[in-house]
């Protein structure tokens, strides 16, 4: 039997997350199924899936492979405790996610979001140096315009200002670096910017202020993307890494929107070749098919807790769905799917085509800025005078009228599509964009 969507005909109850909810529910942009490239609208239309749902359906959408395995393991074990006791398929997914990120991160602890998983390694940052009898190394930066979830860890380090200011005086001992958006040098850049490396020596500062010994971790996205896409400057994170060696600070990278392919490597690090010691993961992880987040952690950060008697817990942390079996299984199809069709290298293959299509953007009206890596494309428009977010708003809703699904951050939208999309694809996506800029006011 075919599984019929209902449309709901009250839609008072559902808070809506990150949505101005009045606006939506007397326009409910509502989408009912999925396959590949594209979604169903309630009413009926094919949409165009611009931005791999929110940056995580990264092999496209209900693939056989992964529908599948979580069939399996629904029926097989439909949970299994991840204290004390634990499920096979935790163990051949870890395994699975050590081949892919860099050595020697080959530890993994499973969340169940990127915001459990961002302060998932906050607190093992914390916990590893105090373990090491390091425990005065309590403050963490983070940096202005960095998204690392909701969490209270994660919008502490975070640095966009609409989800930090209502929630109090969040954690305590938090620096944030400055962002790395230039538009006066930068603006139009195809790929990683020339200018702006020397904006990672403010780590430098930032640590001198308050005492190298005093500071756990840095967090930063390699490559910021909530923000409305900052692609890092040449040698920024190399530097960041320099200076964290230099004080013996561990780098967090956050790659729950760049892990799994996003930028044409398996994760971030890989692409700019640095090596951070804590990295977060989500999203692609399991293609979204099923909630799961995790931390990689270096090999001697996991070693330095297996201290003690054997009989007691080494870290006291954990969710009580960590490792879900369904997860499990997702995972792992959908880890064998992106080996098997070799989506990380389509990625990289499809970057210059993207590149250019992105780009063929720059005459369209009120573009300010085109930015671009892998296969993520941002186009920033100039705000309308008094009402910041309005154009980029209205252009998320006429493009979902066109059939097309795009991520807006206030004026700036950011397009990241599944690995499968194809080059016609790619096209028809730029040109219902440029209809939209053509109409938005
Ligand atoms: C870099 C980064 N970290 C953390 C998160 C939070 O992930 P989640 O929404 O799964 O909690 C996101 C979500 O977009 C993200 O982009």
């Amino acid at each position: 039997m075919t599984y019929q969507p209902s449309v709901p005909n009250d839609l008072d109850a559902f808070w809506l997350p990150f949505t101005p909810n009045r606006q939506f529910k007397k326009e409910p942009r509502l989408v009912v199924s999925a396959k590949d490239m594209h979604y169903t609208s309630a009413d009926g239309r094919r949409i165009l899936d611009g931005s791999a749902g929110l940056w995580c359906v990264n092999a496209g959408h209900a693939r056989e492979r992964i529908v599948d395995a979580i069939k399996r393991s629904a029926e097989t074990l439909d949970f299994a405790p991840s204290f004390m006791y634990a499920n096979p398929m935790a163990f051949e997914l870890a395994t699975k996610i050590a081949e892919l990120t860099p050595d020697p991160l080959n530890r993994i602890f499973f969340t169940n979001s990127g915001s459990e998983a961002v302060d998932t390694a906050l607190k093992i940052a914390l916990a590893y140096h105090r373990a090491r009898g390091e425990g005065q190394r309590t403050r963490l930066i983070g940096r202005e315009r960095g998204y690392h979830g909701v969490g209270f860890g994660g919008i502490s380090v975070g640095g966009i200002v609409k989800n930090r200011n209502v929630f109090g005086s969040l954690l305590t001992g938090v620096d944030h670096l400055p962002h790395t958006h230039l538009p006066a040098k930068n603006a139009f850049t195809k790929g990683e910017p020339e200018h702006g490396a020397e904006l990672a020596d403010e780590l430098e500062r930032i640590v001198q202020l308050h005492d190298p010994s005093t500071v756990a971790a840095v967090i930063v996205e390699p490559m910021a993307g909530s923000t409305g896409v900052l692609v890092p400057p040449k040698g920024y994170l190399k530097r960041l890494r320099e200076i964290c060696d230099a004080h013996g600070i561990l780098l967090i990278f956050d790659e729950v929107i760049t892990g799994f392919g996003r930028l044409g490597t398996a994760f971030a690090a890989q692409r700019f070749g640095v090596t951070p010691d804590l990295m977060t993961m989500a999203k692609g992880l399991t293609n979204a098919a099923v909630p799961m987040g995790a931390v990689a952690a270096r090999d001697d950060i996991y070693e330095t807790f297996m201290t003690g008697p054997e009989h007691v817990i080494e870290l006291f942390h954990g969710y009580t769905y960590s490792a879900h079996p369904m997860a499990c299984a997702a995972g792992i199809a959908a880890l064998d799917l992106y080996k098997e069709e070799k989506l990380f290298d389509r990625v990289a293959g499809l970057e210059d085509y993207w590149q250019e299509a992105v780009h063929g953007l720059a005459d369209a009206p009120n573009v300010i800025d085109i930015r671009n890596i892998g296969l993520v494309g941002a186009i920033e428009l100039k705000a309308k005078e008094g009402a910041p977010g309005k154009r980029g708003f209205d252009a998320m809703v006429r493009a979902f009228e066109k059939g097309a699904m795009i991520r807006v951050t206030a004026d700036i939208i950011a397009l990241s599509p599944p690995f499968i999309i194809s080059k016609d694809q790619i096209d028809e996506l730029m040109a219902t964009v440029r209809e939209v800029l053509e109409d938005v006011e």
